[in-house]
C-alpha cells in the first residue's frame, strides 16, 4: 500500500484509539459503586485493562509491528474486557459459566455503542476475532496469520497481567492437595478444565499451565522474570507426580525462552482483501 494510503489509516486507527479511551474512561466510571465488593471489582478491572493496553503496546513494538498495527493491537488491549463491569455488576463474579460469557457481551456492547466506527471491515474484523478468543481455551482458526497474530498477542497480555492481578491471591493448600485428573494433566503438560477445579491446590496447577499457553518468548521471560512460577510451585504439595509436572514445566520454560519471536505477518495489510466478514 502507498504511504499516503497507510498514512491515512494511522490516522483513522488512532482517532478510534483516542475516542475508545475516552469512551472507556466514561463508561468504566459509570459502574462505580456504592457497594465495596463491586467498587473493587470495578477499580481491579479499570486497572487490568489500561496495563493489557499497555502491555500489548509493548509487545507489538517488540515484535516490530508497524505504528498504525500497534495502535490496533492497543485497542484490542483497551476494549478487551469491556464485558467485564456488567457481569460483575450483575452477577457478582467473574466466571463466564456462571454469568455470560465477558468476550461475547463485550462484543455485543462494542456495536451497540459503534466503538469500531471509523476501522475499516476487515480492521474491525481482526479487533472482534482477538477479543472474542482472549479467553477462550484456545483460539478458533483464524481466517489466515494477521488474526492469529494479534489474538495471539492480546492473549499473552491479558495473561502476563492476570499473573500480576492474581499475585496476592496465592491459594492456600486446604490439606486435600491435587485433584488426580489435574495431577495427571499436569505430568504430561496439558491444561486442566478450569471448571473442575476441586481444590485449592488444583488452582495453583491451572495458573502454572498458562505457562504452556504463553505464546511469545517475550511474554514468558516477563512472567520468569517476576518469579510469579516459582512462587506457585514452592507452594505445591509434595509428591512424586508434582515433582514430574514441574520438571516438564522447567524444560518446557526453559527452551520456550531460547525462541525468537514472530508474530507471523509483516503488516495487517496483507488481510485487508478478505472482503465484507
Ligand atoms: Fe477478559
Amino acid at each position: 500500500m502507498p504511504d499516503e494510503g497507510k498514512n491515512i489509516r494511522l490516522a483513522a486507527r488512532k482517532s478510534v484509539l483516542s475516542r475508545c479511551v475516552a469512551w472507556m474512561r466514561d463508561y468504566m466510571k459509570s459502574y462505580y459503586n456504592e457497594d465495596a465488593e463491586i467498587q473493587k471489582a470495578m477499580l481491579l478491572k479499570e486497572a487490568h485493562t489500561t496495563r493489557v493496553q499497555n502491555i500489548i503496546r509493548e509487545l507489538a513494538i517488540h515484535l516490530q509491528l508497524s505504528e498504525e498495527d500497534v495502535a490496533l493491537a492497543e485497542l484490542m488491549g483497551l476494549l478487551h474486557d469491556v464485558g467485564r463491569f456488567r457481569q460483575f455488576t450483575v452477577y457478582r463474579t467473574f466466571k463466564d459459566h456462571l454469568s455470560e460469557d465477558h468476550a461475547t457481551a463485550g462484543l455485543k456492547l462494542m456495536e451497540e455503542h459503534r466503538l469500531l466506527k471509523g476501522l475499516l471491515p476487515w480492521e474491525a474484523s481482526l479487533v472482534c476475532f482477538a477479543i472474542e478468543w482472549h479467553n477462550k481455551k484456545a483460539i478458533a482458526p483464524a481466517p489466515d496469520a494477521c488474526h492469529l497474530g494479534f489474538a495471539k498477542m492480546l492473549r499473552d497480555a491479558d495473561k502476563l497481567d492476570i499473573y500480576h492481578v492474581l499475585e496476592p491471591f496465592l491459594p492456600s493448600a486446604d490439606g486435600s492437595g491435587v485433584s488426580p485428573n489435574f495431577i495427571e494433566k499436569f505430568v504430561e503438560g496439558v491444561q486442566c478444565d478450569y471448571t473442575m477445579v476441586g481444590t485449592e491446590d488444583d488452582k495453583k496447577l491451572v495458573r502454572l499451565m498458562w505457562a504452556y499457553d504463553i505464546y511469545f518468548a517475550w511474554t514468558l521471560r516477563r512472567i520468569v522474570e517476576h518469579g510469579y512460577l516459582e512462587k506457585l510451585i514452592r507452594c505445591l504439595p509434595k509428591g512424586e507426580k508434582v515433582e514430574l509436572g514441574v520438571a516438564r514445566l522447567r524444560g518446557y520454560v526453559e527452551n520456550k525462552l531460547k525462541e525468537q519471536d514472530d508474530i507471523g505477518f509483516g503488516s495487517s495489510h496483507e488481510c485487508e482483501n478478505m472482503g465484507e466478514m
